[in-house]
């Protein structure tokens, strides 16, 4: 059918045409930035999930839901190799600007700058175009101590008090929040525990692979008070069956009833297989409704495609032996696998492979989803490395 009508959106980020089974999440999101902004106390949230589940999505959403409540927002995305002050620092310099610029001027807010100013300048970070647009004196003694886990606190204070001072709140948003140190992390629940404690309007909404919550424990034993883990997972039989129908209906077409339970059958309800069946699908029908036979060819178009870009990038990143690690946890078949039986696979001890898995966690590729046991964080990964690595003999010692 016309792929110039297609509605379907597979791709990292891309606002799906029909955002099935999330309105709980976000009704609950809503509430948060509502009870935040009025100064009283809510957990903040992070979201925990697979690759391909939407969290991206949900953040964009989250996002927009507290522009329309008036915040001041951020929305960073951490990766392996950047700090979190060179994350941070430009997006609130975004927001203390925007908040200066609002008609009277606020001594709090210009104070929130100098602070930043501080901050910038204690550890020392390379953001030199923005350092030249903050042309402003430090607030000697704040923020300035070089210590992140002080500095942050006090930065996230005098945005609170900025902010509050505006009559309106600061929503910082972080995406991928996995690939933070320990350290980073202590740092960051930590200064939003301060301004939790002082009822100050300033939130933190995160996302990321299932490997947070385990680092955000590690790094203070009380985040488990502060933030609400809410789990983003494969969608149910109907929201699945929903995703793939109301968009086609919008465009005057349909699926074949038993189209739509193969798809979804095949695709275990992941909102990206979701979004790359149905893409794939609509172009290859001729007529509506697209019937089951479609779906056969819609698999090998969307399995080729898959195969060439989401699961391809992962495999790319890996060295020789990490690619062997996750072969081996492949040949185990689905779902998650005791390390020691991955070790068995490899052909040595647990102990010595055991580098090998915590570098897989950090990299994003696995994760454990009970104590000694790991998975894949990207859902139907074990076939794809089955499909690309046939015939795989272990490796020698
Ligand atoms: N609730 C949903 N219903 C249908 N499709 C969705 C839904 N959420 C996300 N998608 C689609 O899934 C894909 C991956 O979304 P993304 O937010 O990038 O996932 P993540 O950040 O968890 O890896 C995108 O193509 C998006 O359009
Ligand atoms: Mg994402």
């Amino acid at each position: 059918m016309d792929p110039l009508k297609n509605p379907f959106s597979p791709g990292a980020g891309n606002p799906p045409p029909e955002l099935a089974g999330r309105d709980e999440l976000l009704e609950q999101a809503r509430i948060m930035l509502g009870r935040i902004k009025n100064g009283r106390y809510e957990q903040s949230l992070m979201l925990v999930g697979l690759r391909g589940v939407g969290k991206t999505v949900l953040l964009n959403r989250i996002h927009e839901l507290a522009e329309a409540q008036g915040y001041g927002t951020v929305m960073v995305e951490a990766t392996e190799s950047r700090s979190l002050p060179e994350l941070l620092i430009p997006a609130l310099r975004q927001v203390l600007i925007k908040l200066d610029t609002l008609e009277n001027v606020s001594s709090k807010v210009k104070l929130g700058l100098r602070v930043l100013r501080s901050f910038m300048g204690a550890l020392k970070v390379k953001v030199s175009e923005v350092e030249l647009g903050l042309d402003i004196d430090p607030q000697k003694g704040t923020a300035d101590s070089g210590d992140l886990e002080t500095d942050l606190a006090e930065l996230f204070a005098a945005l609170g008090e900025a902010a509050q001072d505006r009559k309106t709140a600061v929503a910082i948003i972080v995406d991928e929040i996995q690939y933070l140190s320990e350290a980073e992390m202590s740092a960051l629940i930590m200064a939003i525990h301060r301004v939790s404690q002082r009822q100050l309007p300033l939130v933190l909404v995160g996302a990321g692979l299932p490997q947070l919550v385990g680092l955000a424990g590690r790094s203070k034993s009380y985040a488990e008070r502060l933030f609400q883990y809410p789990e983003v997972g494969p969608l149910s039989k109907t929201d699945a069956m929903a995703a793939l129908r109301d968009p086609v209906k919008k465009e005057g077409a349909a699926f074949a009833e038993d189209a739509l339970k193969e798809i979804v059958g095949l695709t275990q309800g992941y909102p990206y297989f979701l979004q790359e069946w149905g893409y794939q699908a609509w172009n290859l029908a001729k007529k509506s409704p697209i019937d089951k036979s479609i779906v056969a060819h819609a698999t090998a178009a969307a399995i080729k495609k898959l195969d060439q870009s989401f699961f391809r990038v992962r495999f790319d990143r890996l060295t020789p032996r990490e690619k062997d690690y996750i072969r081996a946890l492949a040949d185990l078949g689905p779902g998650a696998h005791r390390s020691g039986d991955i070790a068995d696979r490899l052909g040595v001890k647990v102990q010595s492979s055991a580098p090998l898995r915590s570098g897989l966690i950090r990299k994003g590729m696995i994760y454990s989803p009970a104590h000694g046991d790991t998975a894949f964080t990207v859902p139907l990964f074990d076939a794809f490395m089955l499909r690309t690595i046939p015939i795989w003999k272990k490796p020698k010692p």
